[in-house]
């Protein structure tokens, strides 16, 4: 791990980690991403346009959007497009991620997806919004401790 990625998963730290063009990869830079992925949404049904912005340990940011459907459980979050995205091109281990929501509305990760992140990276920072718009920002174990792991054999 380089210490450019260290540093981005340390977080909350004053030294952050710099993009190749060299903004540091602050909570609030990667709340920016997540906001250009909110443009991205797909959501007729509820009006409730959310996005995320998925940190790589390699530097390499996902953006994902929800994608609602007429058959309204079909429906994707945000956080989860962004993890398949990673997942599809070949990264799975990540840093941080960073979801907004509509103006006023904080939007911490639904427990579906806070469950699918912790699949890759259980101690991730994870930055949101509160109503007032301040980040917010936890490690994902503590959004969801005990979370559901798969016991390989057995009955
Ligand atoms: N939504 C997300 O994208 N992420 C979450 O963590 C919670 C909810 C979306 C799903 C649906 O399209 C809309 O917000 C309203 O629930």
């Amino acid at each position: 791990m380089s210490a450019r990625v260290r540093s981005a998963k340390r977080g909350a730290r004053r030294t952050a980690a710099r993009t190749r063009a060299g903004t540091a990869m602050t909570p609030a830079w990667l709340m920016g991403e997540a906001e250009r992925a909110r443009r991205m949404a797909y959501a007729p049904y509820s009006r409730f346009a959310v996005g995320a912005a998925l940190l790589a340990d390699d530097g390499q940011v996902f953006l994902g959007c929800n994608v609602e459907n007429a058959s309204y459980g079909l429906t994707t979050c945000a956080e989860r497009t962004a993890v398949f995205t990673a997942v599809a091109a070949g990264v799975r281990t990540f840093a941080a991620i960073a979801v907004t929501a509509r103006e006023g509305h904080g939007a911490p990760p639904c427990g579906a997806c806070r469950q699918v992140l912790h699949e890759f990276e259980p101690h991730l920072w994870v930055y949101w919004r509160d109503h007032r718009g301040r980040i917010l920002k936890r490690r994902l174990s503590e959004l969801l401790p005990k979370a559901f792991v798969f016991e390989r054999g057995g009955q």
